[in-house]
């Protein structure tokens, strides 16, 4: 097992400290996304939305279930909070009209909650039960609000109004200026796509501390040879579909895709809009050109797999997608991210939602996996073609409602996280899913198609 897991390695206090900054910091993006007036926290934007104020007492209702109540064994704060912030006790749409806490009483109760969790994470061994070995319910708990988090964004670029978040560009050496040629040679500085060659790899995690029960256990899957698209679909490639007539023709559409397509009158990503002969866009709020080489998002599953299909390719499994991310040829081993082992670094990926936007395709070679696969992690939260299922040993943990509730056919898988997702709430085995209609999250896809055999060829 890598030794830079948290708490491998390590003793006791350096985990306490690891864990520590992961609540302060999750915390803080929180505020920082509730800043906006009271209005337009109680305020619901989209009807698939929980109004803002509901997100920030939930956060801290579910600190106070697992960290007070059941870590700590602590009195109950506020059993009366229970039902309201319970996801499944009421859908988003209902969210506005419960007796929600004001903002101002949100954020008392959270802070007390979080004063409780602070003196319990001093006395608690951090081993001894699966809840609280290596520190996994505060792990979980800080991985909820940094999902949180990230769906206050999608809120956020819901709303129609002045922005209110500021953005932090992200570093120049990290991104692409031109991602077909490389000046210095002029020849194509990266393929279009990789092989990865046939094979068993390890598929999810055993020994990640914080890795949610979707990812366990890890087990062995093999994958025959396939391409994949070195870097994410981009608005320019997407717009070629459009400009072919992609959303009217029902030949590459799946029946329910072109149903969908046909009564939700789609004819482009989200947010996006015609303006003479060219493609604009809205993003939190600012009108602009839509950006030809950055990864296209805002697409739903069926959108997707109508470009793939009209690319002459198809979605990855997640299995090939997982390949692509983890699967190391040298060692043969799965690693915890298409780098190697160690934690997310500014210069690996496009994380932690200050960028407001992904990155040009092509950015972060130091990102890259072993194959030269880019921008896995971080950007776009990615399709795949599979539907969300556990894996073959699964069991629930520490409750159903966090996956199990959710497998079957209703769902498909998204990986590798967005621009708009936390370090800690995405890694190589994490997985993320949503209905195949849903677009206000920040979700793109990569192609991949069957390598031809070669007696075929
Ligand atoms: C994993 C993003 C689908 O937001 O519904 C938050 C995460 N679970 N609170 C969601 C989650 C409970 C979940 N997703
Ligand atoms: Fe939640």
């Amino acid at each position: 097992m890598p030794d830079n897991l948290p708490g491998a390695g390590t003793g006791p206090d350096t985990l306490r400290a690891f864990i520590a900054d992961g609540l302060e910091r999750a915390r803080n993006r929180t505020h920082a996304l509730t800043e906006c007036d009271d209005e337009d926290l109680l305020k619901q934007h989209s009807p698939l939305m929980s109004p803002l104020v509901w997100d920030l007492a939930h956060v801290g209702s579910q600190e106070e279930l697992w960290l007070v109540r059941d870590v700590g064994k602590m009195e109950p704060l506020r059993c009366d909070l229970d039902q309201m912030y319970d996801a499944f006790q009421h859908p988003r749409s209902a969210r506005p009209s419960l007796p929600l806490l004001s903002p101002e009483e949100s954020r008392k109760y959270i802070a007390q909650v979080r004063a409780k969790a602070l003196d319990i994470l001093d006395r608690t061994p951090l081993e001894g039960s699966p809840l609280v070995d290596r520190g996994f319910a505060f792990g979980m708990i800080i991985q909820h609000e940094q999902q949180h988090d990230e769906t206050m964004l999608a809120t956020h670029q819901l709303r129609v109004g002045v922005p209110v978040l500021r953005a932090r560009p992200l570093a120049a050496a990290v991104l692409a200026t031109d991602r077909t040629t490389d000046r210095s040679t002029d020849r194509p500085a990266l393929a279009k796509e990789v092989l990865v060659p046939a094979g068993t790899f390890m598929m999810g995690t055993s020994v990640e501390p914080w890795a949610l029960d979707n990812e366990r256990p890890a087990h062995a899957v093999d994958v025959p040879d396939y391409w994949i698209d070195t870097v994410p679909v981009t608005n320019g490639d997407y717009r070629c579909f459009i400009d072919d007539g992609g959303y009217r023709n029902p030949r590459w559409w799946t029946a329910p895709g072109w149903n969908h397509v046909r009564e939700a009158g789609l004819v482009a990503p989200k947010y996006w809009e015609r303006d003479g002969d060219r493609w604009i866009r809205t993003r939190f709020g600012v009108v602009e050109p839509v950006p030809d080489r950055e990864p296209v998002q805002h697409v739903c599953w069926f959108e997707a797999d109508a470009y793939a299909r009209w690319a002459g390719r198809r979605l990855p499994t997640e299995a090939e997608w997982e390949k692509a991310a983890r699967h190391d040829p040298r060692s043969g081993r799965s690693r915890r991210y298409p780098w190697g082992d160690e934690d997310p670094a500014p210069h690996h990926a496009n994380l932690g939602g200050s960028a407001l936007r992904p990155s040009p395709a092509g950015s972060y070679p130091g990102g890259a996996s072993p194959l030269g696969v880019r921008q896995l992690i971080g950007d776009v939260w990615e399709w795949v073609s599979s539907d969300f299922r556990p894996y073959p040993g699964f069991s629930a943990f520490p409750y159903q409602e966090y996956s199990e509730v959710f497998f079957g056919s209703d769902y498909k898988v998204l990986r590798g996280g967005s621009w708009a997702a936390d370090p800690a709430a995405c890694r190589g085995t994490f997985r993320n899913w949503d209905y195949p209609i849903r677009r206000q999250i920040f979700a793109g896809f990569r192609t991949a198609r069957d390598a031809v055999p070669a007696e075929v060829r």
